[in-house]
């Protein structure tokens, strides 16, 4: 039977990136007989636009429906000022809360093309191949109680909560335990858990549950723990030292950014979210960028890579994944350059000739 997908191109240059993967992912689909079909809807500033609201019934039902979710990216300088609980990122937090997909799997590899477009030292972030892996649906993010309140003296006051239950920090931890086992080198898998259990009484818990899961069931995982300042710095100073980083949702939102940034190019980072069941919805790691949108300037490589992302976690369809990740390889080895990632002696192209370099590199 065949499967479906929703497509949500978004905002800004998510129409644009999301043309390209549409069509790579059409290649793949007869290259590999998927059998995979799919169809469109609006989120984000398009759906206010259309609808009033970021994430409209009409949206979530057919998410709910599909097998996966393709999604752009969200947002703009359109929507900013309007009502809070309607801007375009709210409908991205909806629906990542409705799906119940609490585990977002960030990788940060750096393509060996693509060196020296990382601020960097070469031999600090050659080779690098980390993971992070940020709870999506819970946390700060979440949390009631939350606003901004009048005290009585009159003076605004705003508030959020952090809380995570242990069955919470458990769901998210085994993620990061059983993808550190899948991508164990030389028979060890790695795991550094990252929480501010010094201050904070919620990733207090969280370190003690990570813990006593490791003791009960994942012995043979090597995990260790550091403060998020700490994390911060590492990450610079010695990212090769990380294998998979799990961490809480707003923790994981600033250290999924600087290791993306550590790679030089956030426009080559695909992102997975997913539910209990390996449903899950695929993104690229960066936003909307506005300032360039309708331009054709923007870098489609990190939605084809989501692409690719979703056929291996969702669809089980690694051949096909890998076919994605190898054109994306070509495509680099030949010089091909969108502007993010342009280096001398490269070959600068738009968006559509990026995506029509890769569709040719998958035959
Ligand atoms: C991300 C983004 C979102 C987040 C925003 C757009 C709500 O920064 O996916 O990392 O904070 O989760
Ligand atoms: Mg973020």
């Amino acid at each position: 039977m065949s499967q479906h997908i929703l497509i949500l191109a978004g905002d800004g240059i998510g129409p644009e990136i999301m043309a390209a993967a549409e069509k790579v992912l059409n290649r793949a689909n007869e290259k590999f007989s998927l059998d995979l079909t799919w169809s469109h809807g609006l989120l984000g500033g398009s759906a206010i636009d259309a609808h009033g609201v970021p994430l409209p019934d009409v949206t979530l039902d057919a998410a709910k429906k599909a097998d996966a979710v393709l999604l752009g990216a969200v947002g703009g300088p359109k929507w900013d000022n309007i009502e809070r609980s309607i801007r375009p990122e709210r409908g991205l937090l909806k629906i990542r809360s409705e799906l119940n997909l609490f585990a977002n799997l960030r990788p940060a590899i750096l393509y060996p093309q693509l060196a020296d477009a990382s601020s960097l030292k070469p031999e600090i972030v050659a080779g690098l191949d980390i993971l992070i892996v940020r709870e999506l649906t819970g946390g700060i993010y979440f949390g009631q109680p939350r606003g901004i309140r009048v005290l009585e003296n009159g003076e605004k006051q705003g508030y959020n909560t952090d809380v995570y239950a242990e069955s919470e920090i458990k769901r998210i931890a085994k993620v990061a335990f059983n993808m550190a086992t899948l991508r164990a080198k030389d028979g060890v898998a790695k795991v550094c858990s990252v929480d501010k259990a010094n201050v904070l009484e919620v990733t207090e818990l969280w370190k003690q549950t990570v813990t006593d899961l490791a003791a009960a069931e994942y012995p043979d995982v090597k995990l260790s723990h550091m403060y998020v300042d700490n994390a911060a710095m590492q990450l610079v100073r010695n990212p090769k030292q990380f294998d998979v980083i799990v961490t809480g949702n707003l923790f994981g939102d600033i250290l999924s950014d600087e290791a993306a940034m550590l790679t030089g190019s956030i426009g080559m980072l695909p992102s997975a979210s997913l539910d209990e069941n390996g449903k899950g919805m695929y993104e690229p790691c960066h936003g909307s960028a506005p300032d360039i949108a309708g331009q054709d300037l923007a870098n489609p490589l990190a939605t084809i890579l989501s692409v690719a992302m979703m056929l291996r976690y969702t669809f089980k369809q690694e051949a096909a994944a890998k076919a994605i990740e190898t054109a994306v390889g070509v495509v680099l080895d030949q010089g091909l350059r969108t502007g993010d990632i342009m280096s001398a002696g490269m070959t600068k192209i738009g968006t559509q000739a990026m995506g029509e370099a890769v569709l040719k590199a998958l035959g």
